[in-house]
C-alpha cells in the first residue's frame, strides 16, 4: 500500500524583536516608502544574538507537536530546511532532536535548498512515507537570515527576517488526502545571482548574502508559475480548484504577478511578508501556520505551496489539508 504524508499539525515561532523600515533607515540609506513600495515589507523579526536557528526551530516544533497531539518520542524523523544552521555540523535537525529530549533513534538531517528548502523537505518526508515509514515526521523550516546579511548593503538587508515554522506529518492510506504531489527543480547555472560569497571550503567563513534582485525577480515569477501549472496538470486540477495558495514570501509584487499569471485572486493567497520579510525556508511554514491558526485554512481544503530561491531552486507542492 502506498502512503501519503498528511499534515497533522502546524506551529511557528517569531523572535521578539521587531525591526521596522524606519529603524533600518537609521542604518542604511533607505526609507519606508522605497522598501514597502518595492517589496511589500514594513517590519521583520530579528533573533537575539545568542538565539540560534535550532532554538527557533524548537519553539515552532513544540507548537506543531502540540497541535498534532504527537509526543516527541513517537517521531520517526526530523527534517530541518535551513541555510543558516547553528553549526557546519552536526545538523540543526540533530540539535532539535536533542533539545526535544528524544532518546529513541529517530532519523534527523538538514536540507539546504535555501528559500525552496521547505518544499524540498516536504517532498523528502513524503518519499519516506511512500517507502513505508509509519511514524510521524517533524518537518521544519528555520532561518536566522540576519546572521548572513551584509548590514551595509541596502539592496539586501532590508528584505530578510528570522523565524521558524513546522509541520508534523503522519501517514495516510487515503491517496486523495495529504501531500498529493511535489515538483522540484534546480538550475545551478544561476548560482551567482543569489548566493553567499563564502563558505567553509572556500573562504572559511559563512559569507554574506548577495543578490541580483531584478534578475531573480523575473526568474522567480516564471519559475513559480511554471511549477504551479505543473502541479495543477499532474492532478488534473485548475486554479479554481485551489482554496489557498501559500507562496514563499519574498516580495508582494512577485506573489501578485504569479497569482495573476494563474488567474488566482489575491483573496485566496496567504501573505505574511508585510510584518515578517523574507524568512527563506521558514516563510512557507510560517504562512501556513498563520492561516491555519487564523482559521482561514480549513480541513479538507486544497493548498498549493510554491517557492523559489538560491541555486536557483524552485518547486511546488499540492496538498489536501
Ligand atoms: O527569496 C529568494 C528570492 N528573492 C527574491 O525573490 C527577491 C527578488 N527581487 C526583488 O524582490 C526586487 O528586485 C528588489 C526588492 C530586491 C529590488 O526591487 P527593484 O524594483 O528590482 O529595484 P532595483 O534593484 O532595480 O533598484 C532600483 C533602485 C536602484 O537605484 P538606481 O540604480 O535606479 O539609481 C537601487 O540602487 O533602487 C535603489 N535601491 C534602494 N533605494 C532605497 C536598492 N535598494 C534600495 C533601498 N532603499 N533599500
Amino acid at each position: 500500500m502506498v502512503l501519503n504524508a498528511r499534515i497533522l499539525g502546524t506551529g511557528s515561532y517569531l523572535p521578539e524583536k521587531m525591526v521596522s523600515n524606519t529603524d533600518l533607515s537609521k542604518i542604511v540609506d533607505t526609507d519606508d516608502e522605497w522598501i514597502f513600495s518595492r517589496s511589500g515589507i514594513r517590519n521583520r523579526h530579528i533573533a537575539a544574538e545568542s538565539q540560534t536557528t535550532s532554538d527557533m526551530a524548537l519553539q515552532a516544533a513544540i507548537k506543531a507537536l502540540e497541535a498534532a497531539e504527537v509526543q516527541p518520542a513517537s517521531l520517526g524523523g526530523i527534517i530541518v530546511a535551513t541555510t543558516t544552521p547553528d553549526l557546519t555540523f552536526p545538523s540543526t535537525a540533530a540539535l532539535v532532536q536533542a533539545k526535544l529530549g528524544i532518546e529513541t533513534t529517530c532519523l534527523a538531517f538538514d536540507i539546504q535548498a535555501v528559500c525552496s528548502g521547505f518544499v524540498y523537505a516536504l517532498a523528502t518526508a513524503n518519499g519516506f512515507f511512500k517507502a513505508g515509514a509509519d511514524k510521524p515526521f517533524l518537518v521544519i523550516g528555520a532561518e536566522k537570515m540576519s546572521s548572513i546579511l551584509n548590514w551595509d548593503d541596502r539592496t539586501t538587508c532590508v528584505l530578510f527576517g528570522d523565524g521558524a515554522g513546522a509541520v508534523v506529518l503522519g501517514p495516510t492510506s487515503d491517496n486523495s488526502d495529504g501531500i498529493l504531489s511535489t515538483h522540484l527543480h534546480a538550475d545551478g547555472r544561476y548560482s551567482e545571482m543569489l548566493q553567499t560569497a563564502g563558505g567553509p571550503s572556500s573562504s572559511g567563513d559563512v559569507g554574506h548574502l548577495t543578490m541580483q534582485g531584478r534578475e531573480v525577480f523575473k526568474f522567480a515569477v516564471d519559475a513559480m508559475s511554471g511549477a504551479v501549472k505543473e502541479a495543477l496538470q499532474a492532478n488534473n486540477l485548475s486554479a479554481d480548484d485551489i482554496d489557498w495558495m501559500v507562496p514563499h514570501q519574498a516580495n508582494i509584487r512577485i506573489i501578485e504577478a504569479t497569482a495573476k499569471k494563474l488567474d488566482m485572486p489575491m483573496s485566496r493567497v496567504v501573505t505574511t511578508l508585510e510584518n515578517q520579510g523574507n524568512t527563506s525556508a521558514a516563510s512557507i511554514p510560517l504562512a501556513l501556520d498563520h492561516a491555519v491558526r487564523s482559521q482561514d485554512i480549513q480541513r479538507g481544503q486544497t493548498l498549493l505551496l510554491e517557492a523559489m530561491g538560491g541555486g536557483f531552486t524552485w518547486g511546488a507542492a499540492l496538498i489536501r489539508y
